[in-house]
């Protein structure tokens, strides 16, 4: 990507969990499909639980599990939740949520399932918040949901759900909702990056377009091992996002030629890669063949921007090519 997009890295700031001054206002980002609500306040249990009965995601790598436990952080924020629940009337407290998931899998792929329903409280289990979705990450997307409808009261230091009950049918409009990082201008480490795959679960973005190769930013102690990229892809599949890695050809490639000058078309014109060389492909597909050892979605990036063929068309043998 060049001059159409100087590096971007967009890290929300999330807020905590407004207390609303206006609870007529609707809250929830981005705005779910459907919506309906009444006008009773219910309080979050001081145990809240996640039950599953009925589902049939069995899950196995504890995604579902992880993302539950983000959401009672994301809830709770920094505050001491230790009001006095027993001063409650008891048909006014949510136990917890039960979730059901009606698939097995939890491949994560283009196209995958993301819409999810939420019932707060549940018709049937009226001390339960109901969710439902087709796969966990519909779930996660539900339990994000959620996390915003709850606020803590400074008064009565509990966790309350206002405007119950709450009916949100929610799925995307668009099956691509991605963010673009380019670490190959300006590193970004590890930790950095995991913050903005956060950030993008809040927005229930499902794509990190990470631009990883370019011109060569990079210098030794700043760099993406195997491991890293690989510690990446697992941090986002287990938020249901994403990763599409992006390797930029032919052109912004000039620096291969420092370590393949082969690569370039010459000595004096050494960008875009020398298209006519057999062995430029055989790197390319040399880099090509370690991302898909790392990264699972099915789609690459493969630049292409800023192509300048001025070199293409005055190197003899390129030319003649
Ligand atoms: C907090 O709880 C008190 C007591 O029930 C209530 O009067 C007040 O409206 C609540 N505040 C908010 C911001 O919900
Ligand atoms: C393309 O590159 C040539 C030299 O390699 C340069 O003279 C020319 O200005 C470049 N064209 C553009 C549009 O940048």
């Amino acid at each position: 990507m060049g001059l159409k997009s100087v590096w971007l890295v967009v890290v929300f700031l999330f807020l905590g969990v407004a207390v609303a001054k206006n609870v007529n206002r609707l809250n929830v980002w981005p705005m779910p499909k459907w919506v309906s609500r009444g006008h009773n306040r219910v309080y979050m249990s001081l145990d809240f639980q996640l039950v599953t009965d009925g589902s049939k995601y069995i899950d196995g790598s504890e995604i579902l599990k992880d993302g539950f436990t983000r959401m009672l952080d994301v809830v709770k924020v920094a505050h001491v939740v230790d009001g006095d629940i027993s001063s409650v009337d008891k048909s006014h407290i949510i136990k917890g949520i039960h979730v059901l998931i009606f698939s097995p899998d939890d491949q994560l792929q283009y196209g995958v399932a993301e819409s999810y329903k939420l019932l707060v409280p549940s018709p049937e289990m009226p001390d339960y918040v109901h969710l439902e979705a087709q796969t966990v990450y519909g779930a996660l997307h539900g339990l994000q949901t959620f996390s915003q409808l709850c606020h803590f009261n400074f008064t009565t230091r509990l966790i309350e759900v206002h405007m119950v009950p709450w009916t949100i049918i929610d799925q995307p409009r668009f099956s691509y909702r991605g963010l673009l990082i380019d670490t190959s201008r300006h590193y970004q480490p590890v930790p950095m990056i995991k913050k903005v795959i956060d950030s993008m679960a809040y927005a229930k973005l499902n794509v990190l377009h990470w631009h990883i190769l370019w011109d060569g930013a990079y210098s030794v102690s700043e760099r993406y091992t195997f491991s890293d990229a690989a510690e990446i892809v697992s941090y986002a599949q287990r938020r249901g996002i994403n990763v599409l890695a992006e390797l930029d050809v032919p052109g912004h490639a000039l620096s291969w030629g420092h370590g393949y000058p082969s690569l370039w078309p010459s000595k004096d014109c050494q960008q875009p890669l020398d298209v006519s060389n057999e062995f430029t492909f055989k790197v390319i597909d040399g880099i090509l063949s370690d991302f898909s050892k790392v990264f699972k979605f099915k789609f690459v990036h493969l630049g292409g921007d800023e192509v300048n063929t001025s070199c293409w068309t005055r190197t003899p043998h390129i030319k003649k090519w």
